[in-house]
């Protein structure tokens, strides 16, 4: 009897799990967090190409390495965003009634993760992919000057990749607070 309620117990817990998993999303979390975690990254290593710019004596060889960083990444950005990682939708009233009388509680109505990716990634892949690619396009470029010593060439370059950045954040992010 006591082995009976036991087995009991762990099939209705791993369907209390499932449904909880269901209502919010955690793989979902996961890609955002990941997307997230990696585009801050990037962020981290294009700064310190600034920042090392901003010195009186750069440092080639570590703006050689967060260039490569920035252009490795560049790459992959495509595989971030994939079918079903956009933004939740509005949730209305009806959402928050439906997540009163859910079993998992809040969880239902919670967004999956605070993303500013806007729902046009989805909606306008084509234009998405093209910024991408421009911006693949200038990465590897400054990772290309990063090579030599030409200080100059590089801060040029480094304002053309910044403008990449910018052209994709102003049509696809959600304005950061
Ligand atoms: C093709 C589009 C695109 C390009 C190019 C791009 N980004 Fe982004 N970036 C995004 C989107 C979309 C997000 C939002 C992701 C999310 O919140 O889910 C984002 C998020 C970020 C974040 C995370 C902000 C946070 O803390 O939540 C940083 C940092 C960032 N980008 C920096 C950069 C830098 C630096 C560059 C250029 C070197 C760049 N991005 C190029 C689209 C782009």
């Amino acid at each position: 009897m006591r082995g009976h309620c036991w087995v009991g117990a762990c099939v209705l817990c791993s369907l209390v799990s499932m449904s909880v998993i269901a209502a919010s999303g955690e793989p979902t979390k996961d890609i955002i967090e990941g997307r997230i975690a990696r585009f801050r990254d990037m962020g981290a290593a294009f700064k310190s190409i600034r920042d090392e710019l901003k010195a009186a004596r750069p440092d080639t060889s570590r703006i050689k390495d967060s260039a490569r960083v920035v252009r490795n990444y560049s790459t992959a950005i495509p595989e971030w965003f994939p079918a079903g990682s956009e933004p939740p939708a509005e949730s209305g009233w009806l959402d928050w009634v439906r997540g009163w009388f859910s079993s998992a509680g809040d969880s239902a109505v919670e967004p999956a993760s605070e993303t500013h990716a806007k729902a046009e990634i989805w909606a306008n892949p084509r234009q998405f992919l093209q910024l991408q690619r421009q911006f693949v396009a200038e990465a590897a470029e400054l990772w290309r000057v990063a090579q030599g010593a030409d200080i100059a060439a590089i801060k040029a370059q480094q304002q053309k990749v910044a403008r990449s950045c910018a052209a994709c954040h102003k049509t696809f992010r959600e304005p950061m607070d």
